[in-house]
């Protein structure tokens, strides 16, 4: 039984192999205390494979989604406009600089942030004469929002943006790096993401005056003197030398992530498909989505199982999967902030958080992890 098998993950960590020898010239060289030469190449590969050209290493995503708002400046009582359905460290940042989130919901066609529902939010948003400081649009489960539609909206009320693509590191959007049309972007190297730092995350942007700024903050706001002077507060936020050594070594492998994890999906894909009301987050013309992790809904209509059933079902088999996102404008610590939906009494997110599972996705599963999770979907439906 079960409780014999293996645990298959999520997403767990999975190492190329190339990380300890950076590891190892950090201890050589006793580039243990934070920062160094590891931290200095890391952000100058993302820049390069990003074609941005400033990143900032961070200790996590989350940090960087803090600075890249306080560079926006959202101060006390400021609006930002936030996907509704993401993880909660999207918008954690908002309510730390005293602003209010406004959520929007996501379209059907990539789960991204939808424009429609955005335009409805301007609208209401200007007849209450209270338009947005900034916004931030998530690229969920490794698959770019439309940005084009998107920031052309934004830009119209010219209302700047920061683009969280923590999921979505080797995904594009019209031929180009997530990240790439947003004023700042942000990474995430959790452990569960396609390539991680232990943990960590990086800002990025094209603005390099900004992130002198945002690099100021991230340690400790020091002004220039010799001894300790401070004009502003600032945090605690680079990523060490060791861990950047790691990323180092990750980077080097995120094209072959990319590739395993879409082969991941592809064979969920072909064993599932068939089944009548399975459907997978569909991949957008828009762009190649990094399959970060494997996602389907279950239509209830036809479907008499729930999603908690499946992964209950596979929590048997010690298999770990997890509901989609509840969205953020349905957590009791949001629940008097505003929400838009996609059409009037149709909200996407909903609809998806309900219906939707993320299932094991991991580039280190075997075929056998896979072949255990698609069995037992099949037999529980
Ligand atoms: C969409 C999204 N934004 C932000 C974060 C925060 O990143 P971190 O965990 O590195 O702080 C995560 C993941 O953890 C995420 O999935």
């Amino acid at each position: 039984m079960s409780s014999q098998s293996p645990r298959v993950y999520l997403a767990k960590p999975h190492m190329s192999g190339y990380e300890q020898e950076y590891i190892e010239s950090a201890f050589a060289t006793n580039w243990i205390a934070p920062l160094g030469p590891n931290v200095d190449e890391f952000e100058k590969e993302v820049s390069q494979y990003t074609g941005i050209q400033g990143a900032l290493a961070l200790s996590s995503g989350s940090a960087a989604i803090h600075l890249g708002l306080k560079l926006l400046g959202v101060g006390r009582g400021d609006r930002v406009f936030c996907s509704s359905l993401t993880f909660i460290a999207t918008a954690n940042p908002i309510i730390y600089e005293g602003g209010e989130p406004v959520f929007i919901d996501s379209e059907p066609e990539s789960w991204n942030m939808s424009p429609q529902a955005l335009e409805k939010a301007f609208h209401t948003a200007q007849k209450e004469g209270k338009l947005p400081k900034a916004g931030i649009i998530v690229d969920l489960y490794g698959q770019s929002a439309d940005m084009q539609p998107l920031l052309e909206i934004f830009d119209a009320y010219n209302v700047p943006v920061l683009e969280d693509a923590a999921e979505a590191f080797g995904a594009t959007y019209q031929g180009q790096p997530c990240g790439k049309l947003a004023k700042l972007s942000v990474l995430s190297f959790n452990g569960n993401k396609i390539i991680t730092t232990s943990g960590g995350g990086m800002l990025l942007s094209d603005d390099l005056q900004a992130m002198e700024k945002a690099r100021f903050w991230a340690t400790q706001a020091r002004d220039k003197a010799r001894h300790y002077e401070h004009s502003e507060i600032g945090y605690n936020y680079r990523l060490s030398n060791v861990l950047a050594g790691i990323g180092r070594g990750q980077l080097k492998v995120l094209e072959d992530r990319v590739k395993a994890k879409r082969r991941i999906f592809d064979t969920y894909y072909q064993a599932l498909k068939h089944i009548d009301g399975i459907t997978f987050m569909p991949e957008a013309p828009f762009g190649r989505c990094n399959r970060w992790l494997t996602t389907l809904t279950l239509d209830p209509q036809i479907i008499k199982v729930t999603p908690n059933q499946i992964i209950d079902k596979l929590e048997e088999d010690n298999i770990e999967a997890r509901p989609v996102w509840k969205p953020l404008h349905r957590q009791p610590v949001f629940k008097n902030c505003q929400y838009y939906t996609h059409e009037e009494g149709n909200s996407i997110s909903d609809y998806l958080f309900e219906n939707g599972i993320c299932l094991p996705s991991g580039t280190n599963m075997t075929q056998e992890d896979q072949d255990r999770v698609i069995q037992i979907i099949r037999n529980t439906i």
